[in-house]
């Protein structure tokens, strides 16, 4: 029996990591801390929510003396720590909430590991899972690998960029037992509309403007969330202490190729007419310091520990597109309320180009 902590599971990319390690490891117990802030939501965890493997805790990872008391609580054997503010866009207008939870929290969870593992590191894996924007921005050429300098642009990348070496820091000092993964652009089901594709159907749906950043040639390269789930899983198991591995989907698109392909989809989908979701295309003013390309080399993951993503994009995004067509409830319940000022502060005042 193992006891494993993974925060931040009732977001996006947790929930999925959550869901597939309950399932799968039917012998596992599996503890879910997660804050519930505006973008964790237990709605993403319903299927599994009464399995006996499964517990969810309501908590901070901000709050040192509690991830302590959680530690002593559960003698966990492994962590997966997903939990983190995640929207540039956000850590642009309010920087302190990335640090306290990226870095601070990130922090805590070190310690609380570090104390409570004294004398059985062997046994024991602390995996944090970041992100490709800590490698900065590329040009027209080029692809980051794990040798990459770091050189993070935006508050939230910069924050991450914080935690990783933090994370790193703990294995050289002190010997704990850490693994890194550095992802790229995720999409697929429950990932708030917040982010480009889950935003851009809701407004395609709904007949709003798609707010296009600056003139749309910010290259992004998208993998399938369960994909990520499924490298996460591998590299829990079998990922080297002290290694990092990059994880992407190959996978570049340019952003307003990607907007017009997801246009063409949903006028099939929703029997428009070709070209009517085009017109809503919005040229806004651009996010600063906005990164041009993001480009993943994952061959390390894939040569040394066989994973490789495993659907189409085509097939992945109308698999997408699908899901949040058919889950109207869910996406109404998370842009109710606060999203709406979000929405105001972040849109209805910003220039159009
Ligand atoms: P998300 O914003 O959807 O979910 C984050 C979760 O963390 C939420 O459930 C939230 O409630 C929880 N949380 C936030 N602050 C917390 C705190 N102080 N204490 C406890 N819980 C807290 O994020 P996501 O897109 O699922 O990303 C998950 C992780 O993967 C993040 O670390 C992110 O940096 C990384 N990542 C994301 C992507 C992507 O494309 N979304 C790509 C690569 C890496
Ligand atoms: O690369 C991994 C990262 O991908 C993760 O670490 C982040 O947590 C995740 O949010 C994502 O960051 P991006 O900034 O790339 O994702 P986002 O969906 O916000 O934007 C994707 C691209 O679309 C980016 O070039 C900005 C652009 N964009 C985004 C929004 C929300 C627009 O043009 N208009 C928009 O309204």
């Amino acid at each position: 029996m193992k006891n494993i902590l993974i925060t931040g599971g009732a977001g996006f990319i947790g929930s999925h990591v959550v869901r597939l390690f309950v399932n799968k490891y039917p012998e596992y117990n599996v503890v879910n801390l997660d804050k519930l802030t505006y973008a964790g939501n237990l709605e993403n965890l319903k299927d599994i929510e009464s399995k006996s493997n499964y517990k969810f805790v309501k908590g901070d990872i901000v709050d040192g003396d509690f991830i302590q008391q959680l530690f002593k609580d559960y003698s966990f054997d492994g962590v997966i720590h997903l939990a983190a503010e995640s929207h540039v866009d956000r850590s642009i207008t309010n920087p302190m909430e990335f640090i306290y939870t990226n870095i601070v929290g990130t922090v805590n969870l070190l310690n609380a590991a570090k104390s409570h593992w004294e004398g059985s590191f062997s046994e024991k894996k602390f995996y944090h899972i970041s992100t490709d924007e800590v490698y900065g921005s590329l040009g027209d050429t080029g692809i980051f690998t794990e040798e990459t300098s770091y050189d993070p642009h935006s508050p939230y990348s910069a924050s991450k960029a914080s935690s990783d070496h933090l994370v790193r820091s703990y294995h050289d000092t002190f010997g704990l037992p850490v693994v890194i993964s550095n992802c790229s652009n995720n999409y697929g089901a429950f990932q708030f509309p917040e982010k480009l594709i889950p935003l851009f159907i809701n407004n395609i749906k709904n007949k709003k403007p798609l707010p296009v950043y600056g003139k749309g040639v910010n290259i992004r390269d998208w993998l399938f969330v369960e994909d990520h789930a499924a490298a996460i899983d591998i590299i829990f198991h079998r990922g080297g202490k002290g290694e990092t591995y990059n994880i992407g989907g190959n996978n570049e698109w340019k952003n307003i190729d990607l907007i017009k392909k997801m246009c063409d989809i949903m006028d099939r989908k929703l029997g428009r007419n070709p070209g009517t979701s085009e017109k809503l295309i919005t040229y806004v003013k651009d996010r600063a310091g906005h990164d041009l390309r993001y480009a993943i080399d994952s061959s390390k993951l894939q040569k040394e520990l066989g994973w490789m993503p495993s659907l189409e994009f085509e097939v992945g995004l109308e698999k997408t597109i699908d899901w949040y067509l058919e889950n109207e409830e869910w996406m109404n319940n998370v842009t109710s309320g606060d999203y709406q000022k979000y929405y105001e502060e972040q849109y209805e005042k910003r220039e159009n180009l």
